[in-house]
């Protein structure tokens, strides 16, 4: 189940004042993107992709935490009874499907890294998991960014990209552009105030 586009929008507005940052319009440039990509995928969903992508970093709610945003927004998706934003909240972190491969602090105990591989380990991605994956990689304040300047950013925030994730972003990116028939950039919204 799903929240409605309206609900979903109304949740992520209340979570951003629990927790303000940059993060509540990174959910929305996801979202757009995501819609945006489906539109021009056959059999896609454009609603779903849209409400997947906004509630994908919904566990920045109950605070700044890394792997524990992952555990919560899953955590909040399913008390809410939303399994298909759950799902998404706990696969978009985890491109390459190996929960060791995070970038980010490990804050959550080791009971809960248990649950959130077994979790993973019980679910085989779909075209929403990859879009949201990919969408998360690319999308900036206020539109798409290139993904490897990003990731470039990210390695340099962090001190590491795990080489076989940015080759798989690499290809959700030639994955989608395959699928849409065309470089997905075109049918995205630039990086610029306003858009
Ligand atoms: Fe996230």
């Amino acid at each position: 189940m799903l929240p409605t586009r309206e609900e979903a929008e109304r949740i992520l507005a209340e979570a951003e004042k629990c927790n303000p940052g940059p993060w509540g319009n990174h959910s929305r440039i996801v979202a757009v993107c995501a819609e945006r990509i489906a539109a021009c995928v056959e059999g896609m969903d454009t609603e779903k992709a849209y409400i997947v992508g906004l509630m994908h970093d919904i566990g920045r709610k109950f605070g700044v935490k890394h792997l524990g945003h992952v555990y919560d927004g899953y955590h909040y998706m399913m008390d809410l009874g939303y399994e298909e934003a759950a799902r998404v909240c706990l696969t978009h972190s985890f491109s390459t499907g190996d929960m060791k491969e995070y970038i980010g602090n490990f804050d959550i105990t080791e009971e809960q890294q248990k649950e959130i591989e077994e979790a993973l380990a019980r679910t085989v991605y779909d075209d929403y998991d990859r879009l949201v994956q990919l969408c998360d990689s690319l999308s900036g304040t206020y539109g798409a960014v290139d993904m490897e300047i990003r990731m470039g950013d990210v390695k340099r925030r962090y001190g590491r990209y795990p080489q076989n994730k940015w080759d798989q972003n690499m290809a959700l990116k030639r994955y989608f552009d395959e699928k849409t028939g065309r470089d997905i950039y075109e049918i995205l919204p630039p990086d610029t105030p306003g858009n």
